[in-house]
């Protein structure tokens, strides 16, 4: 395949939604610098394009002459960066959703980056918990450094490797039981990765300036509660648990237990979370605007979950 001439920079390529990203512009023949603090870690998304297509470069995201050097000569940059939860004094979300955004932002205004897209998290503008209230002000770090950027704000994100099925149905493998945090009524919006990925293509390549200096809400097919969710898991991975009500105030308790875990199921914040539904508000901009069809879980789901039936992928059904 022909290269285009464009060259994308994107922070957070490594992870779960970003790799789909990358191999999505790599398909497209975008030459991608995939801006990592640990550049071995993207050596394995070079096979995603041909021989020099995709450049892991190590950038410190603590400095801004780092992050300016990464979006340097770049045509487009997006954002991917983000915690779920804090661990030490350089991962909090104060720093990681408010101050690296804003660097970025300022880096691609003064470099004079087309566009540039940023990755936010629904609700995120009615929310309670310190991960939401950060990822809005994040928000308004990047618009007021670079006004025309694209803010993407997706409800839970699916696919294989997603940090959400793939641990439920993980913990689902050895314990008899799950918790049904405050009932599981609280209602989410998944969307599909791929879905998200072709979104933030179409943000950087349309030929309309459309998308510049707007906010959308991005939720899937279907509006499950927790509790649904957990049958589907159930369903395609075969495996179903005794679902037990946590009540909000019980949650955090444990959570303040399992949040010490190398990767918390659950912690404080994320119980404080579910207070709020996660789905695309009305009369919100959402992924109409982008002509795609959101893929249903159903349509997917079974793909990867399939992997945790009991005796593998290849069980009897
Ligand atoms: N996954 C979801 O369900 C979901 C839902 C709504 C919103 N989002 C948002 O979408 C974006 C991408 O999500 P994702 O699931 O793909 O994230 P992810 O895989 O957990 O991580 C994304 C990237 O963040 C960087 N990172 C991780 N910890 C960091 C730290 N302590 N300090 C600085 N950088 C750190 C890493 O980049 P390097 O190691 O390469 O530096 C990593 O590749 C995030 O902003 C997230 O908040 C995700």
């Amino acid at each position: 395949m022909a290269h285009r001439k464009e060259i994308v920079t994107i922070f957070g390529g490594t992870g779960f939604l970003g790799k789909q990203i990358v191999g999505d512009l790599a398909r497209r023949g975008f030459i991608i610098k995939i801006a990592t603090r640990i550049p071995e870690s993207a050596y394995s998304l070079k096979p995603y394009g041909e021989v020099g297509q995709i450049v892991p470069i190590e950038c410190n995201y603590l400095d801004a002459s780092s992050i300016r050097a990464a979006v340097k000569g770049s045509d487009f940059a997006v954002n991917c960066v983000g915690i779920l939860f804090e661990r030490g004094k350089r991962s909090r979300f104060a720093r990681v959703h408010i101050d690296i955004p804003a660097m970025i932002a300022k880096a691609c205004a003064d470099e004079q980056v087309k566009r540039f897209v940023h990755i936010s998290a629904l609700g995120c503008d009615k929310a309670t918990s310190k991960y939401g209230k950060s990822k809005l002000a994040g928000e308004a770090a990047i618009l007021s450094n670079y006004p025309a950027a694209t803010i993407l704000r997706p409800s839970v994100i699916f696919g294989e490797n997603d940090n959400f099925f793939n641990m439920f149905a993980e913990l689902s493998r050895f314990t008899p039981f799950l918790p049904l945090i405050g009932g599981g009524k609280t209602k989410f919006q998944p969307v599909y990765v791929g879905d998200v990925a072709d979104i933030v293509v179409k943000a950087l390549t349309s030929n309309m300036n459309k998308y510049l200096g707007s906010i959308y809400e991005l939720g899937g097919a279907d509006i499950v509660t927790f509790k649904e969710i957990y049958e589907k898991l159930f369903e395609y991975t075969g495996r179903r648990r005794r679902l037990i009500h946590v009540p909000y105030w019980a949650a955090k308790i444990q959570a303040v237990f399992l949040s010490l875990l190398p990767k918390p199921i659950f912690t404080p914040d994320q119980v404080e979370s579910l207070k709020t539904d996660n789905i695309v508000s009305e009369g919100a901009k959402n992924m109409q605007s982008f002509d795609i069809m959101p893929k249903s879980m159903d349509l997917i789901l079974p793909k990867y979950l399939k992997n945790y039936k009991a005796g593998g992928r290849f069980a009897w059904a």
